[in-house]
């Protein structure tokens, strides 16, 4: 799991939310509604690679298709984000 923003790169298990992987990793990522799916504060942008399945509960909050909800995004391989959701 690549941060490309940050220049920083870990170790990420199978199936750790992205939100979780970040706090465990002392890598800031606002949770407004506390991983809930109800806010978008844990917005990241994919730069490349893939994450679990885009959850219809996240539609709502993202603008572009290569946004996630950090809250609901898995992991599932090799991936690059940015914590930076992008324009909209
Ligand atoms: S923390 Fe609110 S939608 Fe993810």
């Amino acid at each position: 799991m690549t941060f490309r923003d940050l220049g920083q790169t870990l170790e990420a298990p199978e199936g750790q939310l992205l939100l979780d992987l970040c706090l465990d990793n002392g890598i800031e990522m606002e949770a407004a509604c506390g991983g809930f799916a109800a806010c978008n504060t844990c917005r990241v942008r994919v730069v490349s690679g893939e994450l679990s399945p885009r959850d219809e509960v996240e539609d709502p909050f993202l603008d572009r298709p290569d946004q996630r909800l950090g809250c609901q995004a898995a992991v599932t391989g090799d991936v690059t984000l940015e914590l930076d959701p992008g324009e909209s």
